[in-house]
């Protein structure tokens, strides 16, 4: 397969020589069954690799996992990787696979791998040499036959130097180096990734897409881009967002960039906390932010029905507080429910499945900014009797946006 169609299958953007040169190797040493070391500033787009890697390999049926080994608390990553024995350790009740049983005849992807714990680095350089290892409380050897791919955004020798890395594992895991340059270092690939993000943030928020005028584009190019990938993304969602005006110039972008005075990031959070917003623009802004809370509440509260039932005994308080943050009714408690009626609770539950059944129409819906945003005026004038004084200086906006917005949507109280 050519390099360019192993882009588009994984949705990699891009045609640098560095980027090019990644994926060739990968491509190269997927059919082997050598170890690989991603490394790679953070937001370089390493997690891309070990998917490739399993896939053009022979191995690409069996399982894949990736692991982030930065993730797992230390105390129990040994046993999450190499399972444990019954009564092995308090609250080991059974004995359990770990991952490197699990995935025989697969892939495993160690992320973060220079996270592990030296006693579980030990063990993975066991595995690796040998295909050996033993499950956490159990002296009997196990064979495994697994891939290991690994990546690290840390200096791995300068981790070496502080005692932190074994250097016997990083010279076993760096069997093949596959090294992920910067974006800085990929110039060429910054506005093409632009121009993907902007489209794809056109879509999802169904606006027209952003355009750069050129000092724009210079700027893009020429700036650092310390977080790499990751950051140009999220900055070209925030401008599709905030900004009215679709060709953006370089003045507009470098609001964006944090080495520029007047970055609108670390600004907007701080007023975000500070629940004082001086534009509308920041009201949108923080209603996204309640919206994603939303949805994740949501999607917590679906898991624990799903897994715990749909009796209202096993509503825990937690849920009991996220549905009440949810719908903004103060009055649901499980602290003093009524005596033998558990009915004020499962109805509410009943509407709520039925409103969360369909996800992605949740989703769809909630998007509309431009609903919320006429939400909130209406609350906030309907909270202060029709108050276009008090309203606006509520919503942290002048009053008179307030009053051009109230005609804008017509609004009628
Ligand atoms: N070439 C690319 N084309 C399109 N999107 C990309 C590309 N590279 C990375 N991305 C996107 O950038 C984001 C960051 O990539 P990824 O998670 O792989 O970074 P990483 O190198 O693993 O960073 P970290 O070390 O912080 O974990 C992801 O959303 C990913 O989809
Ligand atoms: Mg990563």
């Amino acid at each position: 397969m050519e390099i360019q169609q192993v882009k588009q299958r994984f949705g990699i953007i891009g045609n640098s020589y560095g980027l090019n040169r990644a994926i060739d190797i990968a491509m190269q040493v997927a059919p082997t069954d050598l170890t690989v070391l991603i490394t790679g500033e953070s937001g370089t787009g390493k997690e891309n690799f070990p998917k490739i890697i399993h896939q053009f390999s022979a191995r690409k049926h069996g399982q894949y996992i990736a692991v982030n080994c930065g993730a797992i608390p230390e105390g129990t990553i040994d046993s999450e990787l190499f399972g444990h024995e019954k009564g092995a350790f308090t609250g080991a009740h059974d004995a359990r696979k770990g991952y490197f049983e699990v995935v025989n005849n697969g892939t495993i992807f160690l992320d973060e791998v220079a996270e592990l714990p030296l006693s579980t680095q030990v063990r993975l350089l066991r595995i690796l040499e040998t295909g050996e290892f033993m499950r956490v409380g159990s002296s009997k050897v196990i064979k495994t036959d697994v891939r290991v791919v690994a990546a690290t955004n840390v200096n791995v020798v300068k981790a070496i130097d502080e005692g932190k890395f074994r250097e016997d594992l990083f010279y076993r895991l760096n069997t093949v180096p596959i090294k992920m340059p910067a974006l800085r270092e990929r110039k060429e690939d910054i506005h093409l990734l632009f121009r993907k993000f902007a489209k794809d943030s056109a879509e999802k928020f169904r606006m027209p897409a952003l355009s750069l005028s050129n000092d724009a584009i210079e700027l893009l190019t020429n700036y650092r881009w310390p977080g790499n990938i990751r950051q140009l993304k999220n900055v070209t969602e925030q401008i599709s967002i905030l900004e009215e005006n679709r060709n953006i110039d370089s003045e507009t972008l470098k609001k964006y960039l944090p080495i520029f005075e007047g970055s609108k990031l670390p600004a907007l959070y701080k007023k975000i906390d500070e629940q004082t917003f001086n534009s509308e623009r920041e009201i949108l802004y923080k209603v996204l932010f309640d919206m994603k809370k939303d949805v994740t509440d949501l999607k917590k509260l679906v898991h624990d029905l799903m897994s715990k039932g749909t009796e209202a005994t096993h509503l825990n308080e937690d849920n009991a507080r996220l549905i009440s943050n949810l719908y903004d009714e103060p009055d649901i408690s499980l602290s003093e429910p009524p005596a033998n009626d558990n009915s004020y609770i499962i109805p509410r539950k009943a509407d709520n499945l039925g409103q969360i059944q369909d996800t992605e129409e949740f989703v769809e819906e909630s998007l509309s900014l431009i609903d919320k945003e006429k939400e909130l005026i209406v609350k906030a004038l309907e909270k202060h009797g029709g108050k276009r004084k008090n309203a606006a200086e509520n919503l942290g906006i002048s009053e008179r946006t307030l009053y051009r917005k109230i005609k804008e949507y017509n609004i009628d109280l």
